[in-house]
């Protein structure tokens, strides 16, 4: 008999046989090979329709309709059963049809970046065969293929080859690890206490942590996490070029020493969200040396510098860093989530290593069996390497940054274009490919400025032609382009702009 037969009394007591979903399950089985195949195959036609039929990045349906399609869908329905046919045809309804397309020329809103086919033949190893990374017996050469590339990092980033990493979920996390680092390394150096085993001395509501005033909120976020709380972020002013003032920063330490706080790390960004901008590094470093701070640095946007011999050099001091954080989705043209955490020295991994005898046991590690679970804060851990192992194996280095050079010079092009206009201001120069600007038709009604530009970010999402997005520059309301995609055109952004006027106009006609 079938294990997965079972057998259970229906209502009027007879007993009836209960198939299991046997062929559900990805197995070796003959039944369970040829599912996988067909599904697969199924999945992979109804997504590449979906690139077919859809010709904007977005189809501008609002939240209420979207809302109302799922209305319909009951808790009780989930004990229906259905054919894979159905539930994609069922999925296009409530997500494909109207799902946006970071692939799109003309989606140039946030830090996300198109994908490469190999990352996308490398998730479906990686989901498939659903190796842990924790430790070596859950991912076995998967573990020296994570180390290969973190390898890989360390020389980009210039860090020596001491220093070690490990792949994370996304900036947020390793800005985590670089402020846990940072806090513990302080309390190891200047208390009697093992933070790791007493938590936090008394002193630690004083510990503060300078970044600049356009940092990523996730310093403050992480900060609170880590139980230091959002005050301890100490935000520096950017000069013209939203890059942290150094001047200000040296006062700023000066005076919080005097207030009788603690200082105890600068975070310098190497690609600021919304500017694109690069704090000066070298400058940076030998503050944080001067005063004995870490010295973080986070690259999660600026990381695909790195491996462009053009613009290398303008990520020049992240090698004097104590630690850095790399978002390879975003400038590395990979699907979410991959990311990665780098520490200049491996001893610090110390501060967060724990041995569980059921995973990782000292005896494990005395064998030199290499269980990464130590250096990660999560346990269980997608094997997201593969996705770029697969990008450098088919790629390489130098087709990878010709893409973020491409998506330069668009956002180059950009702000060309737009400084030669009247109708537009905007308000840097773009250092990677951010773009920050605003439509400003009427001279003398600056007034008018929020209302007009935010009108037009939405009207844009609401029709979806072309998805931009906005921010605040001192509280006045701005739009934003990232760009990252190297098949958007110089056209692509001329009719993007013609949209950004057609909106602004309807507006002012109705206001
Ligand atoms: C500079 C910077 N740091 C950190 C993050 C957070 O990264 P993630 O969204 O991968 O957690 C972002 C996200 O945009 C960012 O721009």
């Amino acid at each position: 008999m079938n294990i997965l037969e079972q057998t259970k009394q229906d209502s009027k007591n007879k007993l009836v046989v209960v198939n299991h979903p046997r062929e559900h399950i990805f197995s070796n089985e003959k039944i369970g090979i040829s599912n996988y195949k067909k599904s697969m195959k199924k999945a992979i036609h109804a997504i590449s329709n979906t690139l077919k039929d859809r010709k904007t990045p977005f189809t501008g349906k609002s939240i209420a309709v979207l809302r109302e399609k799922f209305n319909k869908i009951q808790l009780e329905h989930f004990k229906e059963t259905h054919s894979l046919e159905y539930v994609i045809e069922e999925l296009k309804e409530l997500y494909l049809d109207d799902c946006v397309h970071f692939h799109h020329p003309k989606y140039i809103a946030h830090l996300n970046c198109p994908i490469l086919t190999p990352t996308l033949v490398a998730e479906t190893f990686i989901s498939s065969l659903n190796s842990s990374m924790d430790t070596w017996d859950q991912s076995t050469g998967g573990t020296f293929i994570e180390l290969k590339l973190i390898e890989w990092t360390l020389d980009i980033l210039g860090f020596p080859t001491e220093g070690d990493g490990i792949f994370t979920s996304g900036g947020t996390q390793s800005n985590m690890m670089g402020l846990l680092l940072a806090r513990d390394f302080y309390i190891k150096n200047n208390y009697d206490i093992d933070p790791k085993m007493e938590g936090l001395p008394a002193d630690a509501s004083k510990f503060r942590v300078f970044c600049s005033d356009v940092s990523h909120f996730s310093l403050k976020k992480n900060l609170s996490l880590l139980g230091l709380g959002q005050n301890a972020v100490i935000p520096i002013t950017v000069d013209a070029d939203f890059k942290m003032d150094v001047k200000k920063l040296e006062l700023a330490i000066e005076e919080q020493k005097q207030l009788g706080n603690i200082p105890i790390a600068i975070v310098g960004t190497a690609g600021t969200t919304d500017f694109g901008s690069i704090d000066p590094l070298p400058i940076i470093s030998a503050i944080a040396k001067q005063n004995k701070l870490w010295f973080h640095v986070d690259a999660a946007y600026g990381g695909g510098l790195l491996i462009s011999e053009k613009h290398k050099s303008k990520l020049r001091g992240i090698e004097l860093a104590d630690s850095a954080t790399i978002d390879y989705h975003k400038t590395f043209y990979q699907p979410v989530s991959s990311s990665g955490f780098f520490m200049r020295d491996k001893s610090f991994i110390d501060y967060i290593k724990y041995h569980a005898d059921y995973l990782n046991s000292k005896e494990q590690e005395e064998e030199g069996i290499p269980n990464m679970v130590k250096k990660s804060i999560q346990t269980t851990r997608r094997f997201d390497a593969l996705k770029l192992w697969f990008t450098l194996r088919m790629i390489g280095v130098e087709g990878l940054s010709s893409y973020l050079e491409k998506a330069i010079e668009s956002a180059q092009f950009t702000a060309q274009y737009l400084s030669e206009r009247k109708d537009f201001e905007i308000i840097h120069q773009p250092e990677i490919s951010a773009v920050v600007f605003r439509y400003t038709p009427y001279s003398g009604l600056d007034a008018t400025y929020c209302n007009l530009n935010s009108h037009i970010r939405k009207a844009m999402f609401n029709e979806g032609k072309a998805i931009i997005t906005s921010t605040k520059v001192k509280e006045e309301v701005f739009l934003k382009f990232t760009l990252l995609n190297p098949l958007t055109t110089t056209k692509d952004i001329e009719e993007v702009i013609d949209l950004i006027v057609f909106h602004g106009q309807q507006y002012s006609l109705k206001n």
